[in-house]
């Protein structure tokens, strides 16, 4: 697999190829995933709760991500990496481009933060000055507190078309790519559909251009199992052969299935 670029996902898209996404935070997986054929890792904040113990991603430092995406950047060459901004790092323009710098120069090739409306002049400055962006709606978990829990979003139809109509906005505002976490999959289908940038689900049902799972999760490690995962690693012997199912499964369309999904 030569590099993956923006570019690359933006045909994927174009041609209606899915491709697929996973969170990891060392240079041995990081490894492991290049040589399944995924296209992207995301150095995901969730290393807050998967790799450190907390309850949720609010403890996590912009010292520890630059440090795991350090670890990922090292450990593969092909997949696009993309890191996390953590909670509390993108508060201030001024403090969104400095942190959004740290990121791209341990390794990422693309920043994620959460949230719509409040970050449409973040999402441009950095967009201006060649940081690609991936934006992040619905079920954002560094809002778990506001949420009272990490509980499914846009089940009402005023909610729904405030997610919809962020999402339009954040690719105007010059965004890359769009995470949807945890909302329902009908949803989900009208935002990937609205947006010419390519959408990657996580509990968002089968028909996002692409899938996000934690790597704990999709190997089963995890001891509660969330409603949209599945343990690739149950029906293989390794966790190569785990990684190769997930990312044909993905490309193939067979997950996530109809269970996985919320309505
Ligand atoms: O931190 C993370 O792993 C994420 C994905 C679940 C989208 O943000
Ligand atoms: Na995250």
């Amino acid at each position: 697999m030569s590099k993956v670029t923006v570019t690359t996902l933006q045909a994927h898209k174009a041609a209606g190829e899915k491709f697929s996404v996973i969170a990891a935070y060392d240079a041995t997986f990081a490894g492991l995933i290049e040589e399944a054929g995924i296209e992207v890792i995301l150095v995901g904040d969730s290393l807050g709760m998967v790799v450190q113990g907390h309850s949720s991603t609010l403890p996590v430092t912009m010292d520890e991500m630059v440090y795991h995406t350090g670890c990922i950047s090292r450990g593969c060459k092909a997949p696009l990496i993309i890191g996390d901004l953590p909670f509390g790092s993108y508060s201030t323009l001024e403090q969104t481009l400095t942190n959004a710098a740290a990121l791209m120069r341990a390794g990422a090739n693309m920043v994620k933060l959460e949230g719509g409306e409040w970050l449409l002049e973040s999402i441009t400055a950095m967009t201006e000055r060649g940081i690609p962006v991936c934006a992040h709606l619905g079920l954002t978990p560094q809002s778990v507190n506001a949420f009272g829990g990490f509980k499914v979003q846009g089940r009402n139809s005023d909610q729904a078309a405030a997610i919809l109509e962020d999402a339009k906005r954040v690719e105007a505002a010059g965004a890359s790519m769009l995470v949807l976490e945890c909302i329902p999959s009908e949803l989900a289908v009208q935002i990937t559909q609205a947006l010419s940038i390519p959408v990657i689900g996580i509990g968002a049902g089968a028909d996002t251009d692409a899938q996000v799972l934690v790597l704990y999760d999709m190997l089963g490690l995890c001891g509660h199992k969330p409603k949209f995962v599945r343990n690739f690693l149950a029906d293989n012997d390794s966790v190569q052969s785990a990684l190769k199912a997930y990312n044909d499964a993905v490309k193939e369309g067979t997950f996530p299935a109809a269970e996985h999904g919320f309505s």
